[in-house]
C-alpha cells in the first residue's frame, strides 16, 4: 500500500505514532519491541517525534532493542560521519535506551571478522524473534539499505559495495566524494523481508523519479526497492512532491 500527505511532517509524526503504538502494546504485555532504524535525512523528523514522545508523553524505550540497517566501512564510531554519531544525536542520546540494547553494524572489524559479525548480526534479530517493524528510506540508485543494485533478494547482512551516484549524494557530509567510503555493511533485502512490518519512507522532489520505478516499474535486482512490490507487509509512505510522477 502507498500513502500520500501533505507534509513530511505528517507522515513522520504518523510513523513515529505507529512505532509507539507497536512498543506500548509490546510492553502490555512484557515483551521486547524489535526495531529495524535507518540513518539519513529521511528518517530524521520521525526520531524527533519519538524524542518527543519520550519526554513528553512517558513513552519508554526500556524495552526496546534496536539494529541499525547499515555503517560506512570501515568507520570509526565517533566519526562525524557514522551511523553511530547520527543515531545518537538524533535518538540515542534523548531517549532511555539501555545502551546494551543498540546494535549498528560495526565499521571498525577486520576485513576477515566481517562474515562472522554479519552472521552473528542475523542470529541475534532472529534469536530475539525478529523485527517488528523496519523503516527504509530509499537512495536514488533504488537502494533500501546499502543494498544497491544486483542485490539479491535473499541476501544477508554482509559488506558491500557502494553504488557511485550513492558515494556522490555523501559527498557533502564527508566534504568530497574522495572521502566517502567505497564500502559498507548492511542488513540483507533478505533480513529487511524478515520484518513484520515494513515502512519506507521518501520525501521530496528528487525522490519522484525512483519512487516512481520501486513502485510502478518491473521487479528487478537493477531497482531493489521494486522488491518491496511482493510484500505484503510493506508499506510506502510518501510526501506529495516523492509521489508526484506516480499515475
Ligand atoms: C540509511 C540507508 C539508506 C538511506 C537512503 C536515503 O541507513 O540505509 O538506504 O535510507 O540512502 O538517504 P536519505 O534519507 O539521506 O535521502
Amino acid at each position: 500500500p502507498v500513502k500520500v500527505y501533505p507534509s513530511q511532517n505528517k507522515a513522520s509524526v504518523d510513523v513515529a505514532n505507529r512505532i509507539a503504538t507497536i512498543i506500548k502494546e509490546k510492553q502490555a504485555k512484557g515483551e521486547t519491541t524489535v526495531l529495524g532504524l535507518a540513518t539519513g535525512a529521511t528518517p530524521v523528523q520521525v526520531y524527533k517525534e519519538l524524542v518527543r514522545l519520550h519526554k513528553e508523553d512517558g513513552l519508554s524505550f526500556k524495552n526496546v532493542v534496536t539494529f541499525n540497517l547499515d555503517e560506512y566501512y570501515p568507520m570509526k564510531p565517533d566519526a562525524d560521519q557514522s551511523y553511530v554519531t547520527f543515531m545518537n544525536k538524533n535518538l540515542f542520546d534523548h531517549i532511555d535506551i539501555p545502551k546494551e540494547n543498540i546494535n549498528i553494524p560495526d565499521g571498525t572489524l577486520p576485513e576477515d571478522g566481517i562474515q562472522a559479525f554479519c552472521e552473528a548480526y542475523e542470529h541475534k534479530i532472529s534469536d530475539l524473534g525478529g523485527l517488528d517493524v523496519q523503516i527504509l528510506g530509499i537512495g536514488r540508485t533504488g537502494h533500501i539499505g546499502f543494498n544497491e543494485p544486483g542485490s539479491a533478494p535473499n541476501s544477508g547482512t554482509r559488506l558491500v559495495i557502494l553504488d557511485d551516484l550513492t558515494r556522490r549524494d555523501a559527498s557533502r557530509d564527508f566534504g568530497g566524494k574522495e572521502n566517502v567510503p567505497t564500502k559498507a555493511i548492511t542488513m540483507g533485502v533478505g533480513t529487511i523481508f524478515k520484518a513484520k512490518e515494513i515502512i519506507l519512507m521518501a520525501w521530496n522532489e528528487k525522490k519522484a523519479e525512483i519512487i516512481k520505478k520501486a513502485i510502478e516499474g518491473d521487479i528487478s535486482s537493477d531497482i531493489p526497492a521494486t522488491y518491496l512490490q511482493l510484500s505484503d507487509k510493506a508499506e510506502f509512505v510518501l510526501d506529495t512532491d516523492a509521489a508526484s510522477q506516480l499515475t
